[in-house]
């Protein structure tokens, strides 16, 4: 395992011997990996509780389980942290937790750190766990972070401030299939302001219609030519569809030399790859909590606000404020006077949840117990060892298995997911038929319709017998097609 880690660590793809399709070498990476035992920290799915109908009072992995079925209370083999984060365990003490603030002291809990508690006063919260991301997003300070709102939200409230249409810089430039949200959050934004797509809305295309590849000279091509009229570029750190990452520094540093705004969504990218905002001169990003970095369904989304905007007298023109951007010294003054908070801190509009918060909390402190750097080594294997073995499933008996693979081959250029497209006049079939016996065999991964399924290792809650286990099953899907 050392030498696959230390090539990952040095950008390299790791090679893999002859015999790693095999059980015993899987379980021998297993065995090996460092990280392994983080896997019990979160409450996977088991095969059994993946077909409950009902609530009946058992958490899967818990003691309290009632299957008489033992193999039924093995882990799933969850591979959908691209789209809902397994759930943290201790999501429940601190959830807990709140229940006996809020209980016992009641509106206190606003203000009062309960000496035993996990937890910051709840008027505290969002700031705590913006301390505990800046390895996480490689922010300078907690101020350049916040987490509120969802990421659509976020990304309304940063559009409001830094898009800023003039008859000379009014467009936005974003990819040709950027998440629906963000393409609504533009298009409304446009009609905002009296905009229309055709005349405001510009997309990147795909430099190969059959990979779907963003080049990056194709991106800055585009930024090249609507340098004089482009006034904000908008785009995935991870493309969500084919799990390509992109160059965020190259690109932002480039945008920004014609006088454009770079905001990235980095709802895939978030807890998958390790990020560095602050020195990439990122202006704003935002992301969504509840994939990679587990904190729940509709989980407080991330808000990143470069230093270089921070508001340092109150007088950013075109924030939306609202009572909880006002600074803690004065917040429950009721004065009509708006004294911003410090940075990001300062774009809160309400009282956030605390139960909400709590989960995120939660999440937060599993990151905590190890770094982006190390996550990044495991993930670089992990996601390494899976493309070997499709490959090998790919290249078996005839070669004839329908899919390929849509994720750039280059570590640089990919973070956890791999995306499968499936081909060939049965392609859609032949993908039909895999979901059904992948869930069939307690595997849970993710379809976009019509031909594409996402595979993300999650090297917090996968090992490389995960990995194996997929690649069998989903081989017998295809063989059975
Ligand atoms: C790339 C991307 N952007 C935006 C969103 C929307 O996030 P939210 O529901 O927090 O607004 C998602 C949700 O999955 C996403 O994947």
């Amino acid at each position: 395992m050392d030498h696959l880690l230390s090539a990952a660590q040095k950008g390299q793809k790791p090679e893999f011997p002859a015999d790693a399709d095999t059980l015993e070498y899987a379980q021998l990476l297993d065995s090996q990996d460092k990280l392994g035992h983080l896997k019990d920290q979160f409450n996977i799915p088991s095969k059994s509780s993946l077909k409950k109908k009902a609530l009946d009072g058992t958490i899967p992995g818990e003691s309290n389980t009632t299957s008489s079925d033992q193999d039924d209370q093995t882990p799933s083999i969850y591979l959908v942290g691209n789209s809902l984060g397994a759930q943290p365990k201790s999501v429940k003490s601190r959830i807990s937790a709140q229940l006996e603030t809020w209980a016992s002291v009641g509106v206190g809990g606003h203000f009062t750190s309960m000496e035993n508690s996990p937890l910051s006063a709840w008027q505290d919260l969002a700031e705590s766990c913006a301390a505990k991301s800046l390895d996480l997003v490689g922010a300078s300070s907690a101020q350049e972070i916040i987490y509120m709102n969802t990421l659509t939200v976020n990304l309304h409230l940063m559009l409001a401030t830094f898009y800023r249409p003039t008859p000379q810089r009014h467009k936005i430039i974003i990819e040709w299939k950027p998440f629906p949200s963000d393409w609504y959050a533009v298009q409304s934004q446009l009609a905002f302001h009296n905009l229309s797509a055709s005349d405001s809305l510009i997309e990147i295309q795909p430099s190969d219609p059959e990979t779907l590849y963003l080049s990056t000279e194709s991106i800055l091509a585009t930024i090249d030519e609507h340098a004089d009229s482009a006034a904000l570029l908008l785009l995935p750190g991870i493309q969500y569809f084919t799990g390509q990452l992109l160059d965020i520094p190259k690109i932002t540093a480039y945008a920004q030399s014609k006088g454009i705004i770079a905001g990235w969504d980095l709802a895939h990218a978030a807890g998958n790859v390790p990020l560095s905002l602050h020195e990439w001169n990122v202006d704003f990003a935002v992301w969504c909590t509840y994939k990679y970095l587990n904190a729940g369904p509709g989980a407080a989304a991330g808000l990143f606000l470069h230093e270089r905007h921070h508001d340092r007298d109150g007088k950013v023109k075109n924030r939306l404020a609202g009572w909880y951007g006002a600074d803690k010294s004065v917040r429950f003054n009721m004065e009509k006077e708006f004294v911003p908070s410090p940075g990001a801190w300062g774009y809160q509009l309400s009282n956030p949840s605390a139960v909400d918060l709590s989960c995120l909390d939660a999440a937060l402190e599993v990151f905590g117990k190890t770094s982006m750097k190390e996550l990044r080594g495991k993930a670089v294997v992990l996601t390494g060892y899976l493309e070997v073995l499709l490959k090998r499933l790919m290249n078996e008996g005839r070669g004839a298995a329908p899919f390929r693979i849509l994720t750039p081959e280059s570590v640089e250029e990919r973070g956890t997911q791999l995306s499968l497209m499936f081909t060939g006049a049965k392609g859609k079939e032949v993908l039909q038929r895999v979901s059904k016996v992948l869930a069939e065999n307690g595997v849970v991964c993710d379809f976009r319709k019509p031909d594409v399924m996402r595979v993300a290792p999650v090297p917090l809650y996968c090992g490389f017998e995960d990995v194996w286990k997929f690649v069998k099953v989903l081989k017998k899907g295809v063989e059975e097609s």
